[in-house]
C-alpha cells in the first residue's frame, strides 16, 4: 500500500521497514519524468515550484494505492492537505484530471509512447493498451480551453531522455524482511520502542509509565516541534495487532485504538453498505465528520486512539463518541480490561481517565436503533484541513408513547466551547419525554444558552459567533429529526421547502475551469503559451532554492533573538546561558554591528538589532549562530532580556486618537470643490460610512532565507538570498558591514514565492546574518521557521477609510470626501508608497467631479507592514466599492447599474491629472456581462432565495483599473546583459527575479523572438548584482515590461553587430552565424537598458501622470452561504481582463487565477488576529495567527466550482513591449467580487427579517462575519443587530 504522508511529522524511526518514495525517486531529468510530473509541468501547474513536489507525491500515492483509476472527486480530495499560494489550484487539478477514469476520452486520449513505440498508461506509467489515435494539438486553435485540450504526454521531450524506468516496486529485501520488535537509541538519550505484541507493549508500559505512545505522531510531533515538549521514551504501537481490530459485532463496531482514520473511513463505508440503515446513523455521522477531519496525509497516519487520548477541546470525534454512547475499553499492564463510557472519559484540559499503567485498547460504537438519529456538526474557518471553531455530536431517539412520538433519549455534546467536550445536560433533561414540535425550540434555546456559557474573553474569542453556532447546530438537528420523522410517517407535518435548506449538507462537485485567449504569435516565441522554463526541474524536485545550496563544513546556522514586548525599553541582555548551549558559536547584538546599525529602504528608521527600545513583538534584538538550526534556536531561546514596558499603540484607531503617524506621511489630492458641492443642492443624498480593511499574510511557501559567506576573510561578502530585491540585500549588508557595494554580491536563482513580502523585509535578515558571518569569518545560513517568519516580517497593510459621498437621485456621483489611514507598523518601510497608491486608486473606475482624498501612515507597535501584491491599490479600490455599494442600497438600485452610470471612459482626466488613453473598461465590462449573463443570474438567484430560508445565494460584478509603473519615477529603469555563445545559445541576465510568475520564461521568449531562434536556445540562470547593477525590486507588475524592453535593447544591439556578417554568408544556423561573428571579432555581449517614458508625478502640485498605462479587468462571482453557520462556497467566478497581446497567455492566465485565489483569501478567508483591544485573550502585540494551523489560506476545496478566465481579444497595448500588458497585481482585487456576492447573499437573509438597510461587512468575510450579519432570532440572543465582529485593523 502507498500512503502520502507529511514528512515533517513522521519520525525517522517510524519508517523502519518501509519503502520511502520521494519526488526525486519517481522521475528526473536523467531518467525522464514520471507521467504525474510531466502532466503537472505541461499543464502549467507549477509556478514557483515550492509546493510542487508535494502535489506530485499526493497524486502519485493516490494512483499507486488505487487498483482502478481514481475519480475526479478522489483526485480533488487527495490534494486537500496540499497548499499552493501561486497557481490558484485550477491548473493542478486540470493536470491530474487526465488520470481520472470519469472521462474516458481524457483518460484514453493521453497515453504516450516509450522508446520502443509502446503506449504508456498515464496513470501508472507502465505499458498499456489504451492507446487512442486522437492526439489533441493545442496549437491548432487560437482560443484554448484547458478543459478540452490536453497536451499528449511524451517523455522523450524531456531534455532528450525518455522515461524508461519501470514503476518502483516494493524492494524484495524489505519484502523478505521479518518485522522485529525495535529498540533504538536516539539523540539526547531518546529511546524508541516498537513492540509487535500487546504483551510486549504492556510490559514496556509497566517499565516506563511516563512513555509516550505514538501512532500517527500528528499530535506528539506538533508538541515536540512547536511546543518544546520532550519525551525520553516513545513506544510506537503501530504494529500491535490487538490495537488494529476492526470488527462488526452483534452490539456494534469494535474499533482498535491504533486504527488510522483513513482505514476507519473505508471500514465505515463498507459497514454502511452492508447493514440496515437504522443501525448506521452513527456510522454515517462519523464518516461525514471524517471527511472534514484534517487532510488525506494526516488521516493516512492519525489514529482513533491518538485523537481520543489527546483529548483536545476541539477534537472532531470526541463529541461524537460521547453523543453516540460509545464505550472505551481500557487495558492495564496486568491485562485487566475495563470499560468506561466515552462521556465519562474526559476529565479536564487534555486530561483523561487513564492511569499511568493503562492504555486505550479500543472503542465500542453501538448500532443505532430504529428511530434513533445521529448528526455531526463542525464549523471551521476553512472547510478543509482546519480545526473546528465549534463542533458537535447530537443523537435523539424517538419512541411511541400513548399514541405520541416523544423524545425518549437525547444526547447533545459540543466541542470547542470548553476545555472538555460539553454536554448540554439541562437541555437533554428538558427534552426527554417531550413531543417534538416547534414550540419546544425557544425553551430549548434558552436552556442551551445556560448549558454552554462562553465568557466574554474566552480563549479563541468570537464568543457571539460561537454561541450562535451552538444554537444554530441544534436548530439544524431539530429540523433534521423532524424531517426524518416525516419521511417515516411519524409526523404529519413535514418541513416546508424553505426550511429544508437548513439540513442539506454541503457536498462539493468537481470544479471546472475554462480559459479563453487569443495567441498572437510574434516571432519564434512571443505570444505562445510556453511552459514555465523551470517547470520540469520543479516537478522532479531538482530545482534548487536557497536552503538546497550545499554548505561547506564550517557553515553555521542562525536563529534570531526577538522582542517579546510591543513597546519597551531594554534594561539588560544576558547571554551567559546561551553561550553554554550545545553547538553555540556566537551571539551578536547592536554593539557588534561593524558598520551602521541603521537601515531602511527609503529612510533609515530601523535598526538591524534593537539597541535601546523595542517597538514591536518580533523585532530583532540579536542573532545567535550554532552548528545546527536546532541548536541555534535553543541557544537563542536562552538569551534573557529584561524590559521596562512602555505604552503601545495597537490599532489604527488608537494611532489616530493619539496622533501617532510616521513623520511627513500626510498625502492629499483633490479635484473640484468638495465642500462647495456638499453645501450646494447638487447632491440629492449624502451618505457617510467607515470601512475597515483587514490585512493579509503573504504566506509564500519558501520562508525568508539567506546563505551568506565571507570571501578573502571578509574583504568581500557574497550571498544567495530568497528575495525580490537582491540589490537591497547588497545595500543593507554593505551598510551594516561598512563595505562598499562593489564588494558585496547577492545572487538569486529562484524564490518560492514573494508576493511583495521579500521586497524589503527579506533584507534585514540578510543584514543580521552577515554581521555574524563577517565577525566570525564563517558562512552563515538563516532560514526562518514559519511562525518566526509570520511574526517578524509584516503583512499587507490594514486600512481604515472614512467617506462622505454625495450623489443625485438618478445615480450620478457628485462629490467624495475620503480619509484613509494605513497601519504602517513600527517603521516606515514602503508604507508611504502603499498609501500613495491607495490614494491613486481610491476612485477605482468612477468619474467623480468633486473629490478629495487624504491619507496618513499610522505608526503602531506592530512589525512594519510592507508591500503585498497590489501595494495599496486593492485597499483603495475596496473602500471605493464599499461606498458605491452603499450608494446603490440608498438608491434601491443594483450596484452594477450604478457602477456603469459612473464609469470613467476614454479621455477622462483622472483627479490627479492623468488622461485615460486606450481605455478598454467598457469593453471588458460588456464582455463580462454577456459572459456571465448577469440578468439571468440575478433572476435565478432571486428564485433560489425565495425558496430557501437558510441558504442564500448572491452575485456581484466588480471592475478594476490598475496603474502600471512604480510611482517613484526613478525606479522605472531596467538593465540586462545578453551574451551569445559560439554554439548559438544565449545567456540572458536581467535585474528581475523569478518568483514563480514566469518572468524568466517571458523574457526568454522576448530574446528568442528578437534573435529569431527557438526558445530552447535561450537560458536564464540567475539574477545577480554583479551582472546587472542597481536593479529595482521585482515588483509593481512591471518587470516584464521593463526587463523585456531592456533585453530587447541588448538583443537588437547584438543583432545589429551580427548583421554585416549575416548578410555576407549563408549561415545554416544561428550557431554558425555566432561562430562566424566570433571569428570576425564581433562583440557578442551587450548591455541593454530601458526607462519608462513620459511618466512622473508632482506631489506638491498634486498633478501628473504616475502611470505608464492601466490594466483593466472585471469579475463576476456567485456564492452560496449557509446563513446558520456562515459557511460559504463560490459557485462561479468569471473574469475578463485586457492584457493586450499577451507575451505568454498560459503564464498570464496562471497569474490571473493565482492572484484571484490569493485575493479570495484576503476578501473572505484569511484573518490576522493580533493581541489588541479587540482580542484581549491574546498577549498585547502578539500575532495569534502565526502558522498554517490558525491562519487559513484557500485550499483546493475553496476554488470556484466554475472558474472562467478570458482575455479581451484584439486590443494591442501601444505602451508596452510587444503590445502586452502587465498582469501580476491587477487581477488580485477582482476577488472582491466574492466579498460583494457574499454581501448580496447576506442582504437576502437580512431581508427575511425585515432589515433592508445598508450594513457594513469587513473583509475577510469569514464564517463569523457572515453568520453574525445574517441576523435572526438566534444571533439576537447574543448580539445586537448592529453587531460588527472584531477585526485587528
Ligand atoms: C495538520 C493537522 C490537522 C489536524 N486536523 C484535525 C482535525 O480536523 N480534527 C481533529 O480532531 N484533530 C485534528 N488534528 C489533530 C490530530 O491529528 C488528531 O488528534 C489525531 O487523531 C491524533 O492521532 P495520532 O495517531 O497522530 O496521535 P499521536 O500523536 O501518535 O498520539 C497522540 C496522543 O495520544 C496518545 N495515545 C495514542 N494512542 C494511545 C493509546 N492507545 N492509549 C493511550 N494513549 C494513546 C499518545 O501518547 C499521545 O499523547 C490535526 C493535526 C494536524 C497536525
Ligand atoms: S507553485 Fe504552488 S506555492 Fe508556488
Amino acid at each position: 500500500r502507498h500512503y502520502a504522508i507529511n514528512a515533517c511529522l513522521a519520525p525517522l524511526y517510524s519508517l523502519e521497514g518501509m519503502h520511502i518514495i520521494t519526488v526525486e525517486g519517481i522521475g528526473d531529468r536523467q531518467r525522464g519524468l514520471h507521467p504525474v510530473q510531466e502532466r503537472l509541468a505541461k499543464a502549467h501547474g507549477s509556478q514557483c515550484g515550492f509546493c510542487t513536489p508535494g502535489f506530485v507525491m499526493s497524486m502519485y500515492a493516490l494512483l499507486r494505492s488505487s487498483k482502478h483509476p481514481p475519480t475526479e472527486e478522489q483526485i480533488e480530495d487527495s490534494l486537500a492537505g496540499n497548499l499552493c499560494r501561486c497557481t490558484g489550484y485550477r491548473p493542478i487539478i486540470d493536470a491530474f484530471r487526465v488520470f481520472a477514469k470519469t472521462d474516458d476520452s481524457l483518460y484514453t486520449a493521453s497515453p504516450s509512447e516509450n522508446a520502443n513505440g509502446q503506449a504508456i498508461c498515464p496513470s501508472t506509467g507502465k505499458p498499456c493498451s489504451c492507446r487512442n489515435e486522437t492526439d489533441v494539438n493545442a496549437n491548432e486553435s487560437s482560443t484554448l480551453s484547458s478543459v478540452k485540450v490536453y497536451l499528449p504526454c511524451s517523455y522523450n521531450e524531456i531534455d532528450g531522455n525518455s522515461y524508461s524506468e519501470k514503476e518502483l516496486i516494493f524492494p524484495p529485501e524489505l519484502q523478505l524482511r521479518k518485522f522485529m520488535p525495535l529498540k533504538l537509541n536516539g539523540f539526547n538519550g531518546i529511546r524508541w520502542y516498537r513492540p509487535l505484541k500487546l504483551e510486549q507493549l504492556l510490559y514496556l508500559r509497566s517499565c516506563y509509565p511516563d512513555a509516550k505512545l505514538i501512532i500517527g505522531n500528528s499530535e506528539v510531533g506538533v508538541e515536540t516541534k512547536f511546543k518544546n515538549a520532550q519525551y525520553k521514551v516513545m513506544i510506537s504501537v503501530t504494529h500491535v495487532p490487538e490495537l488494529h481490530t476492526l470488527k462488526v459485532e452483534e452490539h456494534g463496531l469494535h474499533i482498535g485504538s491504533a486504527v488510522r482514520l483513513a482505514q476507519l473511513q473505508k471500514f465505515l463505508k463498507n459497514v454502511i453498505a452492508e447493514r440496515g440503515s437504522h443501525e448506521t446513523s452513527s456510522c454515517h455521522a462519523i464518516l461525514r465528520q471524517l471527511k472534514w477531519f484534517a487532510g488525506t496525509q494526516i488521516r493516512n497516519v492519525a489514529s482513533v486512539g491518538g485523537n481520543i487520548c489527546t483529548a483536545s477541546p476541539i477534537s472532531d470525534l470526541n463529541p461524537l463518541w460521547m453523543a453516540t454512547g460509545a464505550n472505551f475499553q481500557i487495558i492495564d499492564v496486568n491485562n485487566n480490561v475495563r470499560t468506561t463510557a466515552a462521556k465519562d472519559f474526559f476529565l479536564g484540559y487534555r486530561k483523561v481517565d487513564l492511569k499511568a499503567d493503562e492504555i486505550l485498547l479500543s472503542v465500542i460504537l453501538p448500532w443505532t436503533r430504529p428511530y434513533e438519529y445521529v448528526k455531526e456538526f463542525k464549523q471551521a474557518h476553512r472547510r478543509e484541513d482546519d480545526i473546528a471553531l465549534v463542533n458537535a455530536g447530537m443523537r435523539m431517539h424517538i419512541t411511541e408513547a400513548e399514541g405520541n412520538w416523544i423524545v425518549s433519549d437525547v444526547s447533545i455534546v459540543y466541542g470547542g466551547v470548553a476545555v472538555v467536550p460539553l454536554t448540554a445536560a439541562k437541555t437533554e433533561k428538558f427534552l426527554v419525554g417531550k413531543k417534538l414540535d416547534d414550540g419546544l425550540l425557544d425553551e430549548t434555546f434558552n436552556l442551551l444558552k445556560e448549558d454552554i456559557p462562553l465568557a466574554e474573553n474566552a480563549p479563541g474569542g468570537m464568543v457571539e459567533f460561537r454561541s450562535s453556532l451552538t444554537l444554530s447546530f441544534f436548530f439544524k438537528f431539530f429540523l433534521y429529526v423532524t424531517h426524518e420523522m416525516n419521511i417515516k410517517g411519524l409526523r404529519k407535518v413535514g418541513l416546508d421547502a424553505a426550511n429544508m435548506s437548513a439540513i442539506q449538507s454541503y457536498t462539493r462537485p468537481v470544479s471546472i475551469g475554462t480559459q479563453g485567449y487569443e495567441s498572437v504569435g510574434q516571432g519564434t516565441a512571443v505570444g505562445q503559451p510556453m511552459v514555465h522554463m523551470s517547470a520540469m526541474l520543479q516537478v522532479t524536485g531538482e530545482a534548487e532554492y536557497v536552503d538546497d545550496t550545499p554548505t561547506p563544513p564550517n557553515n553555521l546556522h542562525a536563529a534570531l533573538v526577538l522582542s517579546k514586548k510591543a513597546h519597551a525599553r531594554i534594561l539588560s541582555i544576558d547571554d551567559s546561558v546561551a553561550k553554554c548551549s550545545p553547538g553555540f558559536a556566537g551571539v551578536f547584538l547592536s554593539k557588534d554591528v561593524p558598520g551602521s546599525n541603521h537601515i531602511g529602504p527609503i529612510i533609515h528608521d530601523e535598526e538591524v538589532f534593537a539597541s535601546d527600545v523595542v517597538t514591536c513583538v518580533g523585532q530583532i534584538i540579536g542573532i545567535v549562530v550554532a552548528d545546527t538550526h536546532d541548536n541555534a534556536k535553543a541557544a537563542a531561546n536562552k538569551v534573557n532580556i529584561e524590559y521596562s514596558e512602555l505604552p503601545a499603540i495597537l490599532s489604527i484607531s488608537e494611532a489616530v486618537k493619539a496622533g501617532s503617524f510616521h513623520p511627513n506621511t500626510t498625502r492629499c489630492l483633490s479635484n473640484g470643490d468638495v465642500e462647495q458641492c456638499f453645501a450646494s443642492n447638487t447632491c440629492d443624498k449624502i451618505i457617510e460610512g467607515e470601512i475597515r480593511v483587514g490585512g493579509q499574510e503573504h504566506f509564500y511557501m519558501e520562508p525568508q532565507c539567506t546563505f551568506v559567506w565571507p570571501v578573502d576573510s571578509g574583504n568581500e561578502i557574497h550571498m544567495i538570498s530568497s528575495t525580490q530585491a537582491p540589490q537591497k540585500h547588497q545595500k543593507y549588508v554593505a551598510n551594516a558591514l561598512g563595505l562598499p557595494l562593489s564588494k558585496v554580491v547577492c545572487k538569486t536563482k529562484r524564490i518560492g514565492g514573494g508576493f511583495g513580502g521579500k521586497e524589503t523585509r527579506s533584507a534585514i535578515f540578510a543584514a543580521a546574518a552577515s554581521v555574524a558571518s563577517y565577525c566570525l569569518r564563517r558562512p552563515v545560513k538563516i532560514v526562518l521557521d514559519r511562525d518566526v517568519d509570520m511574526i517578524t516580517t509584516g503583512q499587507r497593510h490594514s486600512f481604515l477609510g472614512k467617506y462622505k459621498l454625495g450623489f443625485t437621485n438618478d445615480g450620478k456621483i457628485q462629490a467624495l470626501d475620503l480619509e484613509i489611514y494605513n497601519n504602517g507598523g513600527n517603521s516606515l518601510d514602503l508604507s508611504l508608497a502603499v498609501l500613495e497608491r491607495a490614494v491613486f486608486h481610491s476612485e477605482n473606475v468612477y468619474a467623480i467631479p468633486n473629490i478629495r482624498v487624504s491619507g496618513k501612515v499610522c505608526f503602531t507597535n506592530f512589525p512594519s507592514n510592507t508591500a503585498f501584491r497590489g501595494f495599496g491599490g486593492p485597499q483603495g479600490m475596496l473602500i471605493a466599492e464599499n461606498w458605491i455599494h452603499h450608494m446603490a442600497t440608498e438608491l434601491k438600485r443594483s450596484p452594477e447599474e450604478i457602477k456603469e452610470l459612473n464609469f470613467q471612459s476614454e479621455g477622462t482626466e483622472l483627479y490627479y491629472g492623468q488622461l485615460l488613453k486606450n481605455c478598454t473598461m467598457h469593453s471588458v465590462w460588456d464582455e463580462l456581462k454577456a459572459s456571465c449573463n448577469i440578468l439571468e443570474a440575478r433572476k435565478a438567484v432571486n428564485v433560489f432565495n425565495s425558496e430557501n430560508r437558510w441558504r442564500k445565494r448572491g452575485i456581484a460584478m466588480v471592475p478594476t483599473k490598475f496603474g502600471i509603473s512604480f510611482t517613484a519615477k526613478f525606479m522605472n529603469q531596467a538593465g540586462a546583459l545578453v551574451q551569445v555563445y559560439t554554439d548559438g545559445t544565449v545567456l540572458v541576465t536581467h535585474g528581475g527575479v523569478e518568483m514563480g510568475q514566469g518572468l524568466h520564461t517571458k523574457i526568454a521568449q522576448v530574446a528568442a523572438s528578437s534573435l529569431d531562434i527557438p526558445l530552447s536556445c535561450v537560458f536564464i540562470s540567475e539574477t545577480s548584482t554583479d551582472k546587472v547593477p542597481n536593479a529595482s525590486p521585482t515588483a509593481a507588475s512591471a518587470s516584464s515590461d521593463l526587463y523585456g524592453a531592456a533585453v530587447l535593447d541588448a538583443c537588437q544591439q547584438i543583432k545589429a553587430r551580427m548583421e554585416p556578417i549575416a548578410s555576407r554568408g549563408n549561415h545554416k544556423s544561428f550557431a554558425e552565424l555566432a561562430q562566424a561573428c566570433y571569428m570576425e571579432r564581433v562583440d557578442l555581449s551587450a548591455h541593454g537598458f530601458y526607462i519608462t517614458p513620459d511618466i512622473g508625478f508632482d506631489w506638491i502640485a498634486g498633478k501628473g501622470s504616475p502611470f505608464n498605462y492601466f490594466t483593466y479587468g472585471a469579475a463576476f462571482a456567485e456564492v452560496e452561504i449557509d446563513t446558520l453557520t456562515g459557511d460559504f462556497h463560490t459557485r462561479t467566478a468569471d473574469i475578463v481582463m485586457d492584457l493586450g497581446y499577451s507575451i505568454n497567455p498560459a503564464i498570464d492566465i496562471g497569474q490571473i487565477e493565482g492572484a484571484f485565489i490569493q485575493g479570495l483569501g484576503w476578501a473572505a478567508m484569511e484573518e490576522l488576529k493580533w493581541g489588541d483591544d479587540n482580542h484581549k485573550w491574546i498577549r498585547p502585540g502578539y500575532l495569534f495567527t502565526c502558522g498554517p494551523g490558525s491562519y487559513k489560506i484557500p485550499s483546493v476545496n475553496d476554488i470556484p466550482l466554475n472558474f472562467k478566465v478570458s482575455l479581451l481579444k484584439g486590443v494591442p497595448n501601444p505602451r508596452a513591449i510587444h503590445s502586452s500588458k502587465a498582469v501580476g497585481e491587477p487581477p488580485f482585487f477582482l476577488a472582491s467580487a466574492i466579498l460583494f456576492a457574499i454581501k448580496d447573499a447576506i442582504a437576502a437573509a437580512r431581508a427575511e427579517e425585515g432589515h433592508l438597510d445598508w450594513f457594513p461587512l469587513d473583509n475577510p468575510a469569514t464564517p463569523e462575519r457572515i453568520r453574525m450579519a445574517c441576523v435572526d432570532s438566534i444571533t439576537k440572543k447574543f448580539a445586537s443587530v448592529y453587531y460588527r465582529p472584531k477585526l485587528s485593523v
